[in-house]
């Protein structure tokens, strides 16, 4: 502790199950690690209990808060990694923007970037430890609770997907706003995406001195691009993310810890994700795992993609499609997980099911290796 009673990344427990990062870094496993994004979420009641009537932001500003929400899947399933419980909006919100999260609408910007005059609302320099430190809080808090059980990822949003919610506003279908400004303001648009893409390369750094042990990109908005609007306005800042978070790990003396990108609907990058410096990329549920392993070529470690879905269908089912899933993909470099977020109506018994199903076949797949 120092001397504001805050928890200080140091002497953390040592790490016992080193499954999940031993995948990612393309090691040999004897087992397939497993998590679920979402898994800290409302299909949990012990979550919704924790939530009740308080606001979603706030709950994000307390790193205790935080912290339990982060342990409590990993009390019922043997989860191979923890995420920390957060949210991709905090980095709008160290920008400046205002973002409350509406109960049963989602996520709102009361005062959305409309013109590219906007842009001068938001901060042009942002001090990340003062306005995102409450994350690293969390991520340190957590750490130390959990004991060594399992590593915990830190994560963030992509730039083109935070900037598609500073334009629309909150959830859209079409994304007709944000794409609007890539095809009539261009030169503005990718101003935007240097900001944002500068603000996470400071903000990963941040968290992976405060903890974090490997960490995912959210590109969630990668399918409303084609593949030349998303070579010209994601590509690039996801891999100048990669690239500039390893080179100033290495200058700072911090562990290189190995990351993810998930771009959803994404399949149509899956040759260039796979040469971005990236170590894992994770696959949503559209695209057949065996095409996936062959188009990737052996360069990184896969990540997903059961449909979520999926998990409406009886137990035995649900081990049916969990044994293709792991036969499509193999048992090296691979980290199973669901191809999206678990939703807030699914039976916490049937993820348990999903989590027990890719721990007895990979089991089963290892031996016969
Ligand atoms: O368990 C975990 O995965 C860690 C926590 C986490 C949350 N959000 C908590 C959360 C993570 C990794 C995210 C990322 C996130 N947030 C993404 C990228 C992943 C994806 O889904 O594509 C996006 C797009 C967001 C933005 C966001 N936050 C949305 C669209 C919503 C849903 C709004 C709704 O009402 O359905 C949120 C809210 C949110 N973030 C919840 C949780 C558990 C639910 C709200 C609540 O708890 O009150």
């Amino acid at each position: 502790m120092d001397k504001d009673n805050h928890i200080l990344p140091k002497d953390f427990p040592e790490l016992q199950n080193d499954c999940f990062l031993r995948a990612a870094r393309g090691e040999e496993t004897t087992c397939v690690p497993v998590w679920c994004m979402r898994q800290a979420g409302r299909y949990l009641p012990e979550f919704r209990e924790s939530r009740a009537g308080k606001d979603f932001f706030e709950t994000c500003r307390s790193p205790e808060a935080c912290c339990e929400l982060t342990l409590q899947p990993l009390r019922r399933f043997p989860f191979d990694a923890a995420i920390i419980f957060s949210d991709i909006l905090v980095v709008p919100q160290a920008l400046g923007m205002d973002v409350q999260m509406v109960p049963g609408k989602g996520p709102t910007f009361p005062e959305p970037l409309k013109e590219p005059e906007d842009l001068l609302r938001l901060r042009t320099t942002v001090d990340v430890s003062a306005e995102l430190g409450y994350v690293f809080k969390a991520i340190t808090l957590t750490r130390h609770k959990l004991e060594g059980k399992v590593p915990l990822i830190g994560f963030t949003g992509a730039p083109w997907t935070l900037m598609t919610y500073m334009i629309e506003g909150g959830g859209s279908n079409t994304m007709s706003k944000a794409k609007r400004w890539l095809y009539r303001h261009p030169e503005a648009s990718h101003r935007l995406l240097v900001q944002l893409t500068d603000v996470i390369v400071e903000y990963l750094l941040g968290q992976v001195a405060a903890g974090a042990q490997a960490l995912q990109v959210f590109e969630s908005h990668a399918g409303c691009l084609g593949p030349a609007q998303f070579n010209e306005f994601a590509l690039p800042y996801l891999r100048t993310i990669a690239r500039k978070v390893k080179e100033k790990l290495k200058e700072a003396g911090l562990d290189d810890v190995p990351m993810i990108v998930f771009a959803k609907d994404g399949h149509y990058a899956l040759e260039d994700l796979s040469q971005s410096q990236y170590e894992v990329v994770g696959l949503d549920w559209t695209i057949d795992p065996q095409a996936a392993r062959k188009r990737a070529g052996g360069r990184v470690s896969l990540q997903g993609n059961l449909d979520p879905c999926a998990l409406y269908a009886p137990k035995e089912k649900i081990g049916e499609m969990v044994k293709m899933m792991l036969e499509g993909f193999g048992t090296q470099r691979y980290i199973a997980n669901l191809g999206h977020g678990l939703y807030p109506d699914m039976d916490p018994e049937h993820v348990g099911a999903f989590v027990e199903a890719v721990h007895s076949h990979s089991r089963q797949l290892c031996q016969l290796k």
